[in-house]
């Protein structure tokens, strides 16, 4: 039996009931992959700052430093929004990805067919598109020095180093070999330095993998052209600020952000959680939507513990209960038939243990 050690970070608003839901889909999972998971569960974001006035405790990300994977729900929320900057719950988030080295932030955004509908484009623009932005994640504006506010005035400092923007454009690069895919490198290059640079450097370690087609595109035209036509795009590779405005955009294209999972990615650490928000607003009524939270389980099984088969067999399950009609309320229509978040989790379950019937009923007709 594969034994792993994960660090849970439920945070704030629907993240400990995602983060719940989420948990009692690997259960299952562990048990049919022989996985055996120690859980461990910290506090992130505004929960901790309540406890322990810090958005982040030493003691939490000690924990997660020595996990083979973290799982986030998410932090945030209107209690918080007036402390400051160093107090915020987001700043627990910025400082979990730099201490854990997360420099390349993956986010899929595909279109379930059975959900076309609920996105605000036009169906047959969107349908058929599947993107993924790919996101420096510990460079750039979010953590550049110097940096501060008085009442004059208030400033960032946009810096990349060479060596950051090489290892994500290898990302890149690799993601999109993979999948037979093209690179479509985002920036800002006829206005700022830090662009030109970057273009310069993705060019630079594009000479490695020539049978990768690479464009370049400004960040304004990449925001118009993704509601225009998305199909055009494959894998987005982007600074952090662009890609943290640019994921929101692939994620309405899908309809709706609960949908979306995503995965931050260092040299030694992961940390797995949903693109969506803590919606404040549902909290505590089990009405959020689990899938994010269930997908990002999906990329966990598949990057970090190595377990494709389970991983796909999670999509997939995620997949079948769509288009069975299954919805939370964030993605309802007329004819949907509605479920709670535990109601959601269930069906997703016995969707996966359906298909292991199936795959143990064709083992058992081949053996005849
Ligand atoms: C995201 C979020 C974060 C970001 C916030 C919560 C710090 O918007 O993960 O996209 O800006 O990176
Ligand atoms: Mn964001």
């Amino acid at each position: 039996m594969k034994s792993f050690k994960i660090t849970t970070l439920p945070g704030d608003g629907i993240g400990p009931e995602v983060m719940n839901a989420a948990l009692a889909v690997l259960d299952v999972v562990g048990n049919e992959y022989d996985l055996n998971f120690k859980i461990i569960t910290e506090l992130a974001g505004g929960a901790s700052f309540d406890q322990y006035n810090e958005p982040i405790t030493e003691s939490a990300l000690q924990s997660c430093l020595e996990s083979d994977a973290v799982l986030l729900g998410a932090v945030g929320g209107p209690k918080w929004e007036n402390l400051p900057q160093e107090k915020k719950p987001e700043k627990g988030l910025l400082k979990l990805r730099e201490v854990l080295g997360l420099f390349s932030n993956l986010r899929p955004a595909k279109i379930f067919a059975s959900l076309a509908n609920a996105s605000s484009l036009k169906k047959d623009v969107i349908v058929g598109s599947d993107v993924m932005v790919i996101r420096e994640l510990t460079g750039g504006i979010y953590f550049g020095e110097p940096r501060g506010h008085n009442e004059q005035e208030g400033f960032n400092t946009l810096r990349y180093k060479k060596y950051e923007v090489e290892r994500i454009a290898k990302v890149a690069f690799e993601f999109a070999r993979k999948r037979n895919g093209h690179v479509t490198s985002v920036d800002k290059a006829n206005v700022l330095d830090s662009s030109q640079f970057w273009r310069d450097v993705v060019h630079e370690v594009h000479q490695d993998y020539q049978d990768v087609p690479l464009s370049d595109m400004y960040v304004d035209n990449a925001a118009m052209q993704l509601v225009r036509d998305p199909k055009q795009f494959d894998v987005i590779l982007t600074q952090n600020l662009f890609g943290d405005i640019l994921s929101d955009i692939t994620a309405m294209i899908t309809g709706s952000m609960g949908m979306l999972p995503s995965a931050s990615i260092g040299e030694n650490h992961a940390m797995y959680e949903p693109v969506h928000g803590t919606a404040p607003e549902i909290a505590g009524q089990n009405k959020a939507n689990p899938i994010a939270m269930i997908g990002s389980i999906a990329m966990m099984l598949e990057i970090t513990l190595n377990q494709p088969e389970a991983a796909h067999r999670l999509n997939d399950a995620i997949e079948t209960v769509l288009e069975n009609g299954i919805r939370t309320i964030d993605i309802a229509s007329s004819d949907s038939m509605i479920v709670t978040t535990d109601g959601m989790r269930d069906e997703i379950i016995r969707a996966f243990q359906q298909t292991n019937k199936a795959i143990s009923n064709s083992r058992e007709l081949v053996k005849e």
